[in-house]
């Protein structure tokens, strides 16, 4: 276990507040006793089949299923035999009522402007997009890339993709160009949609610059779609590149949806893990629509009159997921922000909250940091009592941020769900419920029904209580991946190899006496940065391309607002040790991998710390990044001069 768990295991075991949900919310709420949520839990473990099977019934099908669950992990298949469309049961389900007329997305740019789209509105949108799809030849089965500002144009090409059977692969606007063609090639994507580019802090982020660049490395990519947003000059290459408005001049706003299998994949999304190579985790349909659907309805105990809003980007499973599948199968209002969160002042998040009386607000970690450190004033000028409920995802949230989003945001008066998943897992794992969990700062607290966690040892024993160890899921559930993109075997090996028969999550975990579980970090290589997951060996990948880099090692260090921030070790070929080279590899990074990768701290050294079988050890590094003292076991270290010199260039 790394020693940043082993510290946050300590910070949080001293952690004994507990907040029991308000008795008005709990009068209101869609789950609202512990009896309720045992008997779904306790259900879905002894019955999935019957369990998921009934709520399966919540979904429109063109054809029924003929069996809820076959097979065992990993090989398990979710309403084998049953036809359905996602965009059916995110739009078109809901215009023979009157939510024909409710706001499917609310919108906001960057620089103001604002535009709300109808569930009608959203319907005539995406049978167009669809139609313009169709007519540049993608077909069901075809792979579609979108690198996209947060524009509604993102959702509607989503839609409009899932409409056709087409599968879409969404790369968020920060990464880079050599990115975006590792991303088209592994996916052997046919056509990329994007704009010109994206308002960030008032300045235009050039994405279709960007995609011009990754289709020299990308050969698969026949055609090219541009949303124009910021109006930026982009070179269009005739016969390639299309104008949105364009195409959908003259297009019929009626679209047949194609009815397709229950695991037919709906998306690709690329995440790290502890190689270099990012991998292609793939979703299902029916499943995934299900559990995206059930989970915003339990834990954002989400109603027909709500505004929710979650802040991340659709670029992340947290977008996919909480923006537009889940809350859109649930017919409800879901807002959408473009830009920073400090643009064009620290108040922006919450001046849309009063703007639109936003009543779910589901935002990160790192963001919460970041308000605090900007101060109370921003929030305490707008009025943010149509709050009821606060969210968090993607890092472990330290109990003094908790305390602060629970005082100053929630006003004592909203539980805060501490929501716990992956990309892998489609949607949310662990979670309060709002209406019954008494929530501990800092634990993502309990398993949601048809979740059956466990902590085990490496040989995979069960352990008691407060025992940290290998956080794995017992049993499937609908939701969870299907495969690697192209990769089977190994999609086999990184999450059922090490635990038979479970699904290992990749995090360390312990459960208290109280059966809350308490994140403490992952087991691999991988580090989070203001709640993006990166792969440290990744950056070790990007660095080494440098011809003046002879070794890397890359570690994460405990960063105030980001969580962890990234400090690289690198070994030189030259004798240049200047800060313009630091600078330079800085720049490197972003312009292999991206801007989310820029490293923190670069430390030149004359040679890295490894053991006599040649292994870098990299316990010590992350001891000396975070400035401790280190705890690790030095007997295997080839040269204890290398630690010293590398403690000198510290000081
Ligand atoms: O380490 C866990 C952390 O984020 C990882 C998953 O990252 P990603 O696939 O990018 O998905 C993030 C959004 C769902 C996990 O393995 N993580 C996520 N949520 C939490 C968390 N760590 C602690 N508490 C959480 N609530």
């Amino acid at each position: 276990m790394s020693d940043q768990a082993n510290e946050n295991i300590e910070s949080v075991l001293q952690e004994t507040r507990s907040f029991p949900p308000p008795a008005e919310f709990v009068e209101q709420a869609n789950i609202s006793s512990k009896e309720q949520y045992e008997e779904l839990w306790n259900r879905a473990k002894d019955d999935p089949a019957g369990f998921w099977g009934d709520l399966a019934q919540g979904l429109e099908w063109s054809q029924p299923y003929d069996q809820v669950l076959e097979g065992e992990m990993p090989e398990t298949k979710w309403f084998t035999g049953g036809k359905i469309n996602a965009s059916v049961n995110c739009i078109d389900r809901h215009l023979d009522s009157w939510r024909k007329n409710k706001a499917a997305i609310v919108w906001e740019g960057e620089p103001g402007d604002t535009r709300v789209l109808r569930y009608q509105d959203l319907y005539r949108e995406v049978c167009k997009f669809a139609n313009c799809l169709k007519k540049l030849g993608v077909e069901t089965g075809d792979r579609v890339t979108l690198y996209m500002p947060m524009v509604p144009e993102l959702a509607i090409a989503m839609l409009a993709c899932s409409r056709i059977g087409a599968t879409h692969s969404i790369i968020f606007g920060g990464f880079s160009a050599d990115a975006i063609a590792d991303r088209n090639n592994d996916a052997q994507a046919k056509l990329v949609i994007t704009a010109d580019g994206g308002w960030r802090r008032g300045k235009n982020i050039p994405l279709k610059e960007a995609v011009d660049q990754s289709l020299e490395k990308s050969p698969s990519v026949e055609k090219v779609v541009v949303y124009r947003r910021t109006g930026c000059e982009v070179d269009m290459v005739p016969d390639r590149d299309y104008w949105w408005h364009d195409l959908m001049e003259d297009v019929s706003a009626e679209c047949d949806p194609v009815e397709l299998d229950s695991e037919h994949p709906l998306f690709i999304l690329y995440t790290s893990g502890s190689t270099g190579k990012p991998k292609g985790v793939q979703h299902s349909t029916g499943g995934y629509l299900l559990g995206t659907m059930m989970t915003s309805k339990w834990v954002f105990d989400l109603k027909e009159d709500d505004t929710y809003w979650c802040t991340a980007d659709i670029g992340w499973i947290t977008g996919h997921s909480y923006i537009v599948y889940g809350p859109l199968a649930n017919g409800a209002t879901t807002v959408m922000y473009e830009g920073a969160p400090n643009w064009p002042d620290e108040g922006r998040f919450w001046e849309i909250i009063e703007k639109y009386q936003v009543n779910i607000f589901y935002t990160a970690p790192t963001a919460i940091r970041a308000f605090i450190k900007w101060g109370d004033e921003w929030p305490n000028k707008y009025d943010l009592s149509s709050l009821r409920l606060l969210g968090t995802v993607g890092e472990p949230i330290n109990p003094e941020a908790w305390m602060w989003y629970h005082t100053v945001i929630g006003q004592e008066r909203c539980p805060i769900v501490d929501t716990w998943w992956q990309t892998e897992t489609g949607g949310i794992m662990m979670s309060p419920l709002p209406g019954v969990t008494a929530t501990k700062p800092g634990s993502c607290t309990t398993p949601l029904p048809g979740v059956v966690p466990d902590i085990v040892t490496a040989e995979g024993e069960s352990l008691g209580d407060n025992q940290g160890g290998l956080l794995v899921m017992r049993q499937p559930w609908p939701h969870m991946l299907r495969t690697l993109y192209g990769d089977h075997e190994r999609f086999k090996d990184v999450y059922f190899s090490t635990i038979e028969g479970c699904y290992l999550a990749g995090d360390s975990a312990r459960r208290d006496e109280d059966g809350y579980y308490w994140i403490m970090g992952r087991i691999d290589d991988v580090i989070n940065v203001s709640g993006h997951r990166l792969s440290t060996m990744e950056v070790e990948s990007a660095l080494v391309a440098h011809p003046k880099v002879a070794e890397a090692a890359v570690v994460g260090f405990p960063h105030e607002i980001k969580g962890e921030g990234i400090c690289c070790f690198v070994t030189l070929t030259t004798e240049d040790g200047s800060d313009e080279l630091k600078n330079e590899l800085k720049q490197h990074v972003r312009t292999q991998i991206g801007v989310v990768a820029t490293p923190d701290e670069i430390r030149f050294a004359a040679a890295l710390p490894k053991t006599r079988s040649g292994k870098i050890m990299r316990r010590l590094l992350r001891d000396i990044a975070a400035g401790r003292e280190s705890t690790g076991d030095t007997t295997t270290l080839e040269d204890f001069n290398v630690i010293a010199n590398l403690k000198q260039k510290e000081d």
